[in-house]
């Protein structure tokens, strides 16, 4: 069963923007550049007719192109940190596409998302990083802003079942517009 989540992908110049910043944080395991994303909706492993429903669901979304832009570095996970990440500026047309995303999941039978969703790309994951290691780090390089990156499409992804983890397959290719 196919390990599915639907994704926006992070531009080639914001990426090599993004991995400068792999460095500095004692125990962390960065993600690889090619393998940054936005996930609009994590599905995990379904089978065959749902993974097909979802694509089918998300072939009728009809939205517009938009900008996004980043802003700001953060963590997951508190006083036992576990990942990195960068935040996204807020944006209506991505909360739209969100909304779109989780209709599409419903209509394919995807079981309800239990986290609540705050779009982040994650940069890093950590264990057994300290949160003051981690606090250190974001004062240092949390004030990263991007550049504004049209998002011209949205993806579906596949990873190992049951693992995650890049290298991430495309599926399938969704243009906006
Ligand atoms: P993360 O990077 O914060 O772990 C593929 O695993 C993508 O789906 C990742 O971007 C991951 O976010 C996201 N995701 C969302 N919910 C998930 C879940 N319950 N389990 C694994 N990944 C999840």
């Amino acid at each position: 069963m196919p390990r599915l989540f639907s994704a926006i992908e992070i531009p080639a110049t914001i990426a090599q923007r993004l991995s400068m910043l792999r460095s500095g944080l004692s125990g962390a395991r960065w993600i690889d550049p090619e393998n940054y994303h936005l996930t609009l909706r994590f599905v995990g492993d379904v089978d065959g007719p749902t993974a097909r429903g979802f694509a089918q669901a998300l072939n009728e979304i009809e939205m517009p192109p938009f900008m996004l832009r980043l802003d700001g570095l953060g963590s997951f996970g508190g006083r036992k940190p576990r990942a990195v990440f960068a935040q996204l500026a807020p944006s209506e047309p991505l909360e739209a596409l969100r909304r779109a995303h989780d209709r599409a999941a419903r209509e394919a039978g995807v079981p309800p998302e239990g986290r609540n969703y705050m779009p982040h790309v994650t940069l890093a994951r950590l264990r057994g990083t300290r949160a003051d290691v981690v606090a250190r780090y974001l004062e240092s390089q949390g004030f990263f802003q991007s550049e504004p990156f049209a998002i011209e499409r949205f993806v579906l992804y596949s990873s190992r079942a049951s693992v995650g983890g890049g290298p991430y397959v495309i599926e399938g290719e969704f243009p906006l517009g």
